[in-house]
């Protein structure tokens, strides 16, 4: 990138201008908005099947109807509680982003809003995962303790470029949730609030992690950490323990959907927009290809 450090500013500026106004229009509060006494819908899904992770698979063969909404339920409680972990990692990264900048721009007013919306968020899936009845089944041991080292060291690349990431994924599923009226409407009503203010958040980190210049030895240390930080997210989304919820075996669950062509197909577009961006950034290269070609993003 040839810009300036004025012109960057200035940039920086004018986004978060931007960003702050769209926020003052059209933010939402999840406690009043959402109707938290319904009645879960007789009958209707909670993710589309065909984003299943089992979906086409001999096991999703030999499941009922009720059975497979069941699983369906407990996968959306699943990628909710990553979400959950990964914004409570996003919170601190966006605090100790704001801690070293001056207060008064425009820049780091929008990186607080940011948390603010978050902490929303979070308590929304808190809500959704309770109103289903499900476990918080949260990202698994290992992806919890790298989230604590990563959250208190992240470089700036990571910290923009990992986000961009998790965000883009969610967004990805949400807007074909918010979508498909055969879904169950408290969900739907849950990713649209979540895509609307994400939007922002999503425009917020792209441009962030854009203009970021970075040297070749540089560069090549934050493609390792982002794939990493891809790795870990996107093996984290389902965890195994869903299936048992429908008496398939943990650890068979996840060998199948591993291997499920379906469910591959899936993470590979929910990701392509995202992995060109970070492409596009320099944050994809020999350091990390491996790992996204490994978790099935490219
Ligand atoms: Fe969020
Ligand atoms: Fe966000």
């Amino acid at each position: 990138m040839t810009t300036t450090t004025e012109e960057r500013a200035r940039d920086r500026k004018k986004t978060a201008e931007r960003l702050l106004a769209s926020s003052a229009k059209l933010s939402f509060d999840p406690l009043k908005e959402i109707d938290w006494a319904a009645e879960p819908v007789e009958g209707a899904y909670y993710l589309p099947p065909h984003r299943v992770s089992l979906y086409g698979t001999e096991l999703w063969e030999g499941l009922t109807e009720a059975q497979r909404i069941e699983l369906s339920k407990h996968e959306v409680a699943s990628v909710a509680s990553v979400g959950i972990w990964f914004e409570e990692i996003l919170m601190q990264m966006l605090l100790r982003h704001a801690f070293d900048r001056d207060p008064t721009t425009a820049h780091v007013q929008y990186a607080l809003t940011e948390i603010a919306d978050e902490c929303r968020h979070s308590v929304m899936f808190a809500k959704m995962i309770s109103w289903m009845g499900v476990p918080a089944y949260g990202p698994g041991k290992v992806s919890h303790e790298l989230g604590r080292v990563f959250k208190a060291v992240s470089t700036h690349s990571q910290t923009f470029g990992g986000t961009m990431y998790v965000e883009e994924i969610l967004d990805s599923f949400q807007r074909e949730m918010m979508a498909d009226e055969s879904l169950q409407p408290l969900v739907r009503q849950v990713s649209r609030i979540h895509v609307i203010e994400e939007s922002r958040h999503i425009t917020y980190a792209r441009e962030e992690m854009l203009r970021r210049d970075l040297g070749p030895v540089r560069r090549r240390f934050e493609q390792l950490l982002l794939g990493l930080v891809i790795f870990r997210s996107t093996k984290s989304l389902i965890h195994p323990q869903v299936y048992a919820a429908v008496g398939i075996d943990p650890v068979e669950g996840r060998r199948v959907a591993r291997a499920n062509p379906h469910w591959r197909a899936t993470k590979r577009e929910m990701a392509a927009k995202v992995i060109g961006v970070l492409d596009k950034a320099g944050l994809v290269g020999g350091a990390n290809r491996w790992m996204l070609r490994r978790i099935g993003v490219i």
